[in-house]
């Protein structure tokens, strides 16, 4: 049966910048009241709001009190929450033996942490509404490892397993919970990637170029959408054929 979009209110973590905008102003054009966070960048924040008129709130997505608290915020002020794209994620770079203990623990409490805290505060809540969506940002590297991010692929590939778990619990009050794995998108993240390694990415990418923030934004919107309530607990591939999983 072909369900009309309804309009819900949606969480993007890391939504100010990069792919996390992407997604805010795709779900903000088919009609969701959409909260987007960030950590940091509070210049890129306050012109993201400006451009879009999406609110944006300041917390780490890695502190588990911080997630709870905002999203109970969040919930009084605009209604419950149906939708959580758990997009926020840093990267440390660097061989094992030069990286450090903060290097491992940041990436792994900020990225995978982060969707735990982000799910302990909305999916009890969906579970009760009988209706929700979770949608997990992974990576490419977390599904084929990458040289240099020992803890970014462990993250990462911690979140596909996470979202398949997850998947598992929420299947039967409605609520799915899938993940994106997107490759080499052209973020502020990739462009910090040494130019000469990067050429080498790009140059092992079948379709030829870096994909772009919208492509990814294209694919949470049909997992968010009312008509995706059978895929649950997937991993979407959006990497231009760089890696066939
Ligand atoms: N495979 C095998 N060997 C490699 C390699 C690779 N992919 N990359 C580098 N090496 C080798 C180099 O050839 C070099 O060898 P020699 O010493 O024999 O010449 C050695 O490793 C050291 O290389 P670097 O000089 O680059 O070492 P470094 O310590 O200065 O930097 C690094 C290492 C930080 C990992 C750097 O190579 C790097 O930034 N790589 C990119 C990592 C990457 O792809 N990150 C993705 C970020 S974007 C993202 O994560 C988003 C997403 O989801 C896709």
């Amino acid at each position: 049966m072909e369900r009309q979009t309804m309009a819900r209110v949606a969480i993007v973590t890391g939504g100010t910048r990069g792919i996390g905008a992407a997604i805010c102003n795709r779900l903000h054009k088919q009609g969701h009241t959409v909260i987007a966070n960030y950590a940091g960048n509070e210049e890129k924040a306050r012109a993201f709001t400006q451009a879009t008129g999406i609110p944006a709130i300041r917390w780490d997505v890695g502190d588990h009190e911080a997630c709870i608290h905002n999203c109970n915020d969040i919930a009084a002020e605009y209604g419950p929450i149906d939708i959580v794209i758990n997009n926020a994620g840093v990267t440390r770079d660097g061989v094992l033996h030069k990286m450090s203990f903060d290097d491992w623990n940041d990436v792994m409490r900020i990225n995978l942490g982060g969707c735990f805290n982000m799910a302990k505060a909305t999916f009890p809540g969906m579970r009760e509404r009988g209706w929700g969506r979770i949608v997990n940002i992974g990576s490419i590297n977390g599904q084929a490892g990458q040289y240099g991010q020992v803890n970014y692929a462990a993250a990462k590939s911690g979140i596909h397993g996470f979202t398949k778990a997850l998947a598992q619990e929420g299947a039967k009050f409605g609520v799915t919970v899938n993940a994106i794995a997107p490759g080499y998108i052209d973020t502020d993240m990739v462009a910090a990637v040494p130019a000469p390694v990067l050429e080498k990415i790009v140059a092992k990418i079948p379709v030829g170029r870096l994909g772009m923030a919208e492509e990814i934004a294209r694919g949470v919107a049909f997992l968010t959408s009312e008509n995706g309530g059978f895929m649950t607990g997937s991993t979407m591939s959006i990497n231009g054929g760089q890696h066939m999983y």
